[in-house]
C-alpha cells in the first residue's frame, strides 16, 4: 500500500510553557514524545490544560478511562478506601481483592484471578505461567503474532515483531516464534505437538486496530483441538467492555485458557490482572509468582466501580454510541473515498484506514482541540470513554470531517 503525504499540520497555535519543556527534558529519559498539552485537569470527556483550553478526549488516557476522568463513583471510593489504608501487600486477607476476583470470575466465567499492575506485567505472568504447564508436558514453543503488541518487557517483546521496540536489546526469550497474523496457512504450518501456547489479541490495538478474522481465530480452535496447546488472549486494551462484549474475544467465539487484562479495570488507577482455568491456575504454588502492589486495595476498589457501572448500562451504551460514531465516521468515508480506505473495530475501539499518514491528521485534530492518537503509520485510532454520548460523537465528527475535507 503506498502512503499518500497529507499536508504537515503541525499543533503550532499550541504554546506551551517552554520552562515546562526544558524542565521535563533535564528531569525525565527522553522516551517519550508528548504533546504540546500541559494537564490541569480533565473530567468525564475534557481535559482541561493550564492554559484554559478544553480538549474533546477520544484518546481516554490509551483506553484506561473507561468511566471518563474523575468518575464521581471511582473518587468516593478510592476516598473511603485511603481513610482506611492504601498499602499491606499480599501477605493479608483483602477484601477489596477478593471481591473484586468475585466479580471478574462472575463476569467472565474464568475460575481465579492474579492481579499485577500492568498490561505488560500481565503478559509477563501469563508467559510463565504457560512455560510452568508446558515444562510438564514437553511443550516448549510459545507463538505470538504479527502487529501485535503485548508490553515492553522481554517475555512480551520476545513474541512480537516491532523492531523499534526490539532493535539493540537482544538477546530474547529462547523458544517464542512471530508468525503473520490472520495468516491460517502459516499456522498450520508451524503449530506441532511441541507447541506450548499461542498468544494473540483478538482486536489489535497498535497493530492499527486490526480483528482476527473468523477463519484464523476457527483455525487456532481446530488446532488447539489437535495439539493441545493453551491459549492466551490478551485483552490488555480491547477487554473491559470496551467492543461492548466485555472482551474482544466474543467478537470471535473463542474460548481461551488465560486472558491478560489491565488499562480499563483500574478505573485510571494501576492494575492489572491474569484470569485463567484452573487446571491451569492451579501450575502456581505459594512463592513461584508474585508482586509487591499488584492488587492494590486503592485500585481493586475502583476496579470494582468500573464492573458495576458496566452492568449498570455503560455496555449497552458503548454498543449503541459506537454503532452511532461507526455510522458517522461511514459517511465521512463515502464523502472521501480517495483518503479513507477502511474502517476497522467496533464500540469504542475504532480504527479509520487513511490512505496517507495518521500524524498529520492527529495533529490537525489537536490543533481544534481534539485528542486521538495515530497508529501503524495510516491509522487514526479512536479508544474514547465508554461513557460518551451522540453528542459528543457529533462535535468529534464535525472536527473529523473538517480535517479529513484540508487534507
Ligand atoms: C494489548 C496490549 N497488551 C499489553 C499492553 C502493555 O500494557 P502496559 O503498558 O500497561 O504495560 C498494552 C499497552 O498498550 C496493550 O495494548
Amino acid at each position: 500500500m503506498s502512503i499518500v503525504n497529507f499536508r504537515q499540520c503541525t499543533p503550532k497555535k499550541l504554546h506551551m510553557n517552554s520552562t515546562l519543556i526544558s524542565r521535563e527534558h533535564e528531569a525525565l529519559f527522553q522516551t517519550y514524545k508528548r504533546l504540546p498539552v500541559a494537564i490541569d485537569h480533565a473530567s468525564g470527556c475534557r481535559i482541561f490544560d493550564t492554559e484554559g483550553n478544553v480538549y474533546l478526549d477520544f484518546l481516554g488516557g490509551i483506553a484506561v478511562n473507561a468511566l471518563g476522568h474523575s468518575h464521581p463513583r471511582i473518587i468516593e471510593a478510592v476516598e473511603k478506601q485511603l481513610r482506611k489504608y492504601m498499602h499491606v501487600s499480599n501477605y493479608f486477607y483483602q477484601e477489596p481483592q477478593i471481591q473484586l476476583a468475585e466479580k471478574l470470575k462472575e463476569m467472565t466465567g474464568f475460575d481465579r484471578v492474579y492481579f499485577s499492575n500492568s498490561g505488560s506485567e500481565s503478559f509477563e505472568g501469563a508467559v510463565k505461567l504457560v512455560r510452568k504447564w508446558g515444562n510438564a508436558r514437553g511443550k516448549t514453543v510459545i507463538i505470538g503474532f504479527s502487529g501485535g503488541f503485548h508490553g515492553r518487557t522481554y517475555a512480551p517483546l520476545s513474541v512480537m515483531d516491532k523492531p523499534l521496540y526490539k532493535n539493540g536489546m537482544e538477546p530474547f526469550l529462547p523458544n517464542n516464534r512471530v508468525l503473520t497474523f490472520n495468516d491460517c496457512e502459516q499456522l498450520r504450518a508451524n503449530i506441532n505437538e511441541q507447541t506450548c501456547a499461542v498468544a494473540l489479541e483478538y482486536l489489535q490495538g497498535e497493530g492499527g486496530v486490526t480483528f482476527a478474522t473468523q477463519e484464523f481465530a476457527d483455525t487456532i480452535e481446530e488446532l488447539r483441538q489437535q495439539y493441545g496447546f493453551l491459549l492466551i488472549a490478551d485483552e490488555v486494551q480491547a477487554g473491559g467492555g470496551r467492543t461492548g462484549h466485555f472482551y474482544g474475544y466474543q467478537h470471535r467465539n473463542a474460548t481461551p485458557d488465560i486472558v491478560t487484562m489491565a488499562k480499563a479495570i483500574g478505573g485510571g488507577l494501576p492494575l492489572g490482572a491474569i484470569l485463567a482455568r484452573e487446571h491451569v491456575a492451579d501450575e502456581w504454588k505459594p512463592g513461584m509468582h508474585g508482586t509487591t502492589y499488584g492488587g492494590n486495595a486503592l485500585a481493586c476498589v475502583a476496579g470494582l466501580v468500573v464492573l458495576e457501572e458496566l452492568e449498570r448500562g455503560i455496555t449497552e451504551n458503548v454498543w449503541k454510541v459506537g454503532a452511532y460514531l461507526t455510522e458517522k465516521l461511514q459517511e465521512i468515508q463515502q464523502e472521501f473515498p480517495e483518503k479513507i480506505t477502511e474502517l476497522r473495530g467496533c464500540g469504542m475501539m475504532q480504527g479509520v484506514v487513511l490512505k496517507g499518514e495518521s500524524q498529520p491528521i492527529v495533529n490537525a485534530l489537536l490543533t481544534r482541540k481534539v485528542i486521538a492518537n495515530a497508529t501503524s503509520v495510516n491509522v487514526v485510532r479512536l479508544l474514547p470513554p465508554l461513557t460518551i454520548t451522540t453528542s459528543d460523537v457529533d462535535e468529534f465528527i464535525g472536527h473529523f470531517r473538517a480535517v479529513i475535507a484540508e487534507a
